[in-house]
């Protein structure tokens, strides 16, 4: 079943234009100018139940504007968004009770109350039965690892104390969907892969739906299988992230342990076309190759010529190189299942 329904959406912010200097300012005080800013473009997207969606894009693309409006923070300006059947800006209440938020920008707790009383007040808010707040706490505290800090207030806490707090914050009241706006922002890489783990679960276990934005592309590798890039406020690609690696990643990595290290190993690759070497460190190398221009098994059998091969395995290509080519413009990708513009 469609969970989330997007059609056309769009939002354009007024923005004042000033001229510079004290002057400008005056001017504009007498005579205020705006301009239309189109943040978002005439979105289309369709979300099931239980989906991990990555929805990624550089910097000012659209992807919190689109989220906000997902949320119902903010009003759009044309098109259609429904939430199970709910209009979000319209019937925020009921809207709010099946989704969780976290901008990681931001915190939603309460700044000066200790992060218990702030669990305790959306409790309330959300009217969560005892039960569930008490299930919920237990496996929160301990996948989180949240016992620390339970007795500070939010403004005492570290950013990555205050993000794992936000996270429970925003799954206490067992939410179906959960947005979450670049939740790993500046973490260290152990509570990344917290956080991810706890997501994850969610995932698995309840059938969170999740709609992530974030830069660090190894959030989306481990948490989402669907992948929406935008750019410019419009969707310019859809479809599954394996689908993606699997047309794209052309670069792959192969490493190799051979039973003698061979002399003038990098000349021999070197001769080969869209290979590097790569990491030679005597009997052991890595080779990064162009698989459209040379299989992996072509550089095996030159290899074997040489001498025996006794270990070898690939990487798995990751997203992050891909991503990058689309936002430059160097990749221009399209997918049979997306139908937008
Ligand atoms: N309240 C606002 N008033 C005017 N312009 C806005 C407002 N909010 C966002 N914008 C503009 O809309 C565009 C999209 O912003 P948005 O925050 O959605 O980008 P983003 O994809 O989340 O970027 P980032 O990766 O930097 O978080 C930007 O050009 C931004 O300056
Ligand atoms: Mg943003």
């Amino acid at each position: 079943m469609n969970q989330i329904v997007v059609e056309e959406l769009t939002k354009t912010f007024k923005v004042a234009i000033k001229e510079p200097g004290l002057k400008g300012a005056i001017k504009h005080l007498i005579q205020q100018k705006y301009q239309e800013k189109t943040a978002v473009n005439g979105i289309n997207l369709t979300i099931q139940e239980g989906e991990t969606v990555a929805y990624v894009g550089p910097n000012g693309a659209g992807k919190s504007t689109t989220i906000k409006m997902l949320t119902g923070i903010l009003v759009p300006t044309s098109g259609k968004v429904l939430v199970d059947g709910i209009v979000p800006n319209k019937n925020r209440m009921d809207n709010a009770k099946k989704i969780g938020v976290v901008f990681g920008q931001r915190t939603q707790l309460w700044w000066d109350l200790p992060i218990l009383e702030s669990f305790n007040l959306l409790k309330d808010i959300y009217e969560i039965p005892n039960n569930v707040y008490k299930t919920n706490m237990e496996r929160f505290v301990e996948l989180l690892g949240l016992n620390d800090f339970m007795h500070l207030p939010a403004r005492k806490i570290s950013l990555g104390q205050r993000m794992r707090a936000d996270l429970a914050a925003a799954l206490l009241h067992n939410p179906s969907i959960v947005y979450l706006d670049e939740p790993t922002i500046g973490l260290d890489v152990a509570v990344k892969e917290r956080i991810r783990r706890f997501i994850k679960e969610m995932n698995r276990e309840q059938g969170t739906t999740i709609m992530l934005t974030t830069h660090d592309l190894e959030d989306i590798e481990e948490i989402c299988k669907r992948l929406v890039i935008i750019d410019h406020g419009k969707v310019i690609y859809d479809g599954e992230l394996q689908a993606v690696k699997d047309m794209f990643a052309r670069e792959r990595t192969m490493h190799v342990q051979l039973d003698h290290a061979i002399p003038g190993l990098s000349s021999l690759l070197s001769q080969l076309e869209g290979v590097v070497l790569e990491n030679e460190k005597g009997k052991e190398f890595s080779v990064r190759f162009d698989r459209f221009r040379i299989s992996a098994s072509e550089i095996i059998g030159i290899m074997m010529n040489h001498g025996s091969i006794t270990d070898f395995h690939m990487d798995e290509p990751k997203i992050d190189r891909i991503i990058r080519k689309v936002y430059d413009g160097e990749l221009t990708i399209r997918n049979e299942a997306y139908k937008g513009a």
